[in-house]
């Protein structure tokens, strides 16, 4: 695809490598790649540990003529997202960086139109990414659709309401730590809206640090009464204790696939020995933790952040996957100026497991924008407030509030994996 101004070229390349060497392409993508994002010269290693788990992700570079380098890129690979009732296919994008001599000339623009092109032509029904700034991917389509929160425990003042444990605590060996916790991670997921399996990327910097933070990780496991493996947590030492007596512990991961589970995860790390603060910058909205203790002030909750992005680039499969809380008929007009999302669609959820989406020529119930359709979808923002805003046309009275009750998610949309 050429860009807007005709100079440059979006390519795609298949990373490739033998003997855990990458090919020249690969490697130099990964360095222009670090440098827009101020990441330092990566050296040979991490170069080589980079690419390793970026097997079967689609590159894209902008390369000047006579330039090996790419001046923009962009990562991308076939995720799987939970949503109510279900999961959807999505194109999980990041790495858009860009040279910062080439800015503000429509190269981060090429590179991700390429992508949700090709990702629409791969019939792929929702793209999503997590942004480094509010305001750049709505113009896009994408709107925001999960966040996270920081909580943090004084672990001196956390005491369970709850007796001990009937399971089993274990240490997770590193090596062996994502294909153990991958199928635990699966099914706790489907309890949240918005939470995505990891990639091979995204589990090795989960238990490594990744590039970025090469203090040591530990990784704890749950098994239930029966032996079933059914949940994991994984935490750092955020500040030792050897300063002031007391560490500040920060988890990067916590995943259970039952109430004992959390119950159990949260109270080992809140007991361990020489720490005072347990942190985790990255929890969901409606963390059920205060609930577990007898003093629930011993949990301090951090300001609302935001974290997924949701475009939707195929109305009736990306709808259609979802299931719906009650038997509801919605007309919704949706404007997208890129096509994907564009028409008047019937939502009837009278199956409550076959939803049908179909186009219309009925009047519409609510008119919207694709980046408005993308912070509905998993429930996660009432359409109230967007009409409010203005974000949101209700064309019949009172179909905000159905579309809300419709909507409805079981849980507080949360994807805790940035990418
Ligand atoms: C952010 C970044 C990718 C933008 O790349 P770019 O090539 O300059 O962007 P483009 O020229 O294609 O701009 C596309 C649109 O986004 C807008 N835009 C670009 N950067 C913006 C910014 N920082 N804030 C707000 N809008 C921005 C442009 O004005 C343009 O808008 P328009 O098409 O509606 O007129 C680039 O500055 C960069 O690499 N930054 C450091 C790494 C980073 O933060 N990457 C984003 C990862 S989520």
């Amino acid at each position: 695809m050429s860009t807007p101004a005709g100079r440059w070229q979006v390519h795609r390349l298949v990373p490739s490598g033998t003997e855990g060497a990458p090919d020249a392409d690969t490697a130099t993508w990964i360095r222009a790649m670090s440098a827009a994002f101020l990441g330092g010269r990566p050296t040979p290693e991490t170069i080589a540990a980079q690419a390793s788990m970026m097997a079967g992700h689609r590159l894209r570079g902008v390369y000047e003529p006579g330039d090996t380098a790419p001046v923009a890129t962009l990562r991308s690979w076939d995720a799987r997202m939970s949503v109510p009732g279900g999961e959807v296919a999505a194109d999980a994008v990041t790495s858009i960086g860009v040279r910062s001599t080439h800015r503000r000339r429509g190269l981060l623009r090429a590179v991700l139109v390429d992508d949700l092109a090709e990702a629409s032509r791969a019939g792929t029904p929702v793209a999503a990414l997590t942004s480094t700034q509010g305001s750049l991917y709505e113009r896009f389509g994408f709107g925001l659709a999960t966040w996270t929160r920081t909580v943090r425990v004084d672990t001196h003042a956390a005491t369970f309401r709850d007796p001990g444990p009937t399971g089993r605590l274990r240490t997770l060996d590193p090596a062996g730590f994502a294909a153990a916790s991958a199928p635990v991670q699966d099914r706790a997921r489907r309890r949240h809206p918005g939470s995505m399996d990891r990639s091979a990327a995204s589990w090795h910097a989960l238990i490594t640090g990744g590039v970025y933070d090469d203090s040591p990780r530990y990784a704890i496991g749950w098994s239930d009464a029966t032996g079933r493996p059914a949940g994991y947590v994984v935490y750092g030492v955020a500040e030792g204790w050897w300063s002031t007596g007391s560490a500040r512990i920060a988890v990067h991961d916590l995943q259970a696939t039952t109430p004992e589970s959390y119950r159990e995860l949260w109270r080992h790390v809140c007991s361990l020995d020489l720490v005072g603060t347990v942190s985790w910058s990255d929890a969901s909205v409606d963390e059920p933790l205060p609930w577990l203790l007898a003093d629930p002030r011993a949990v301090e909750s951090g300001p609302v952040r935001e974290m997924l992005w949701l475009r939707i680039l195929d109305v009736p499969a990306a709808l259609g996957a979802r299931r719906y809380p009650v038997t509801e008929q919605i007309v919704l007009a949706v404007d997208d100026p890129a096509g994907y999302a564009a028409g008047t669609w019937l939502l009837d959820a009278g199956d409550p497991v076959a939803p049908r989406v179909v186009t219309t020529t009925a009047e519409p119930d609510v008119a919207l924008d694709a980046a408005t359709l993308g912070s509905l979808y998993l429930g996660g923002v009432d359409p109230r407030v967007l009409a409010r805003a203005g974000r949101l046309e209700e064309r019949t009275p009172g179909a905000a509030g159905r579309l809300a009750r419709l909507l409805a998610a079981p849980s507080a949309p949360w994807n805790g994996t940035r990418f």
